[in-house]
């Protein structure tokens, strides 16, 4: 690890009035989740299309509910990791910390951070597709399949493809990027939008910006800095060293 290079880029944060992050899967890899695309990522084995869509959960609800249930008891079995633990303690130190995640596992939350900004929804949020009533469950498994107060069926409250992102969350993440003077993207493959393209619209706002990953990206070209390696033992030393 390049110490010099670390005590830079930790400086810069520590100096940084506007910092942000934004995750993806790799930064709860080291808990246990599997990531998406990467060797043993879920999208290697299951078809996103039979499974996360809107059309797939309108064909066969069961099935993609069954599948929902296996995610929820892999992510119910595992614990933060070092990389959430050391990003709740940054917004602990430093307010104005923006935390972005396209991780629908809870783990950030569950590691202390309370203004976590979920664009891609949570694993553990029931959407009602007859009133669109929101609500929390964390039943593993939970019963396949259920049902809203108002008798509708209800869905996972994620984003699944082709779906628009919840617009508040978006709006408060866009919003981060156009200010921030920092942005660190742990954990992700860059490839998914409109979450890349948070790092370009930071970039014009002219933050520095820091790419934690175990390997190479399409972001990773237009990065101030790269630190290739875990994020589990890269983050704690840029926050808390
Ligand atoms: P991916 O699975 O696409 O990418 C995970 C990234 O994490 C890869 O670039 C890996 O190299 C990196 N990685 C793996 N282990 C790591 C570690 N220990 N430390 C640091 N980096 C590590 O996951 P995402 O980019 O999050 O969308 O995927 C984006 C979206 O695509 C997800 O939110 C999901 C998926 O379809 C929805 O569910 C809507």
């Amino acid at each position: 690890m390049d110490t010099h290079k670390i005590k830079m880029i930790r400086e810069r944060l520590a100096a940084s009035s506007a910092p942000v992050a934004l995750t993806g899967a790799g930064v709860s890899a080291e808990s246990g989740v599997p990531t998406f695309r990467g060797p043993g990522g879920l999208w290697k084995t299951y078809k996103p299309e039979d499974l996360a869509t809107p059309e797939a959960f309108e064909r066969d609800p069961y099935l993609v509910w069954e599948w929902y249930n296996f995610r929820r008891e892999k992510i119910a079995s595992v614990s933060p990791n070092p990389a959430h633990y050391a990003l709740a303690g940054l917004e602990a130190s430093k307010p104005a910390f923006t935390l972005i995640t396209q991780n629908v596992d809870g783990l950030h939350c569950l590691a202390g951070s309370r203004n976590v900004l979920e664009i891609h929804g949570s694993i553990w949020a029931l959407r009602c597709t007859a009133c669109g009533n929101s609500s929390e469950n964390r039943d593993v498994p939970i019963e396949i399949l259920p049902r809203c107060t108002c008798g509708g069926l209800l869905r996972p409250g994620v984003v699944w493809f082709g779906e628009t992102l919840p617009e508040d969350t978006m709006n408060a993440a866009f919003e981060a990027a156009e200010k921030a003077d920092f942005m660190m993207v742990a954990g992700t493959s860059g490839v998914v939008q409109p979450a890349a393209s948070l790092v370009s619209v930071a970039k014009r706002a002219g933050a520095f910006t820091v790419e934690i990953n175990t390997d190479a990206t399409p972001l990773s070209d237009i990065m101030d800095e790269r630190l290739e390696g875990r994020a589990g033992e890269i983050l704690p030393l840029i926050i808390t060293a």
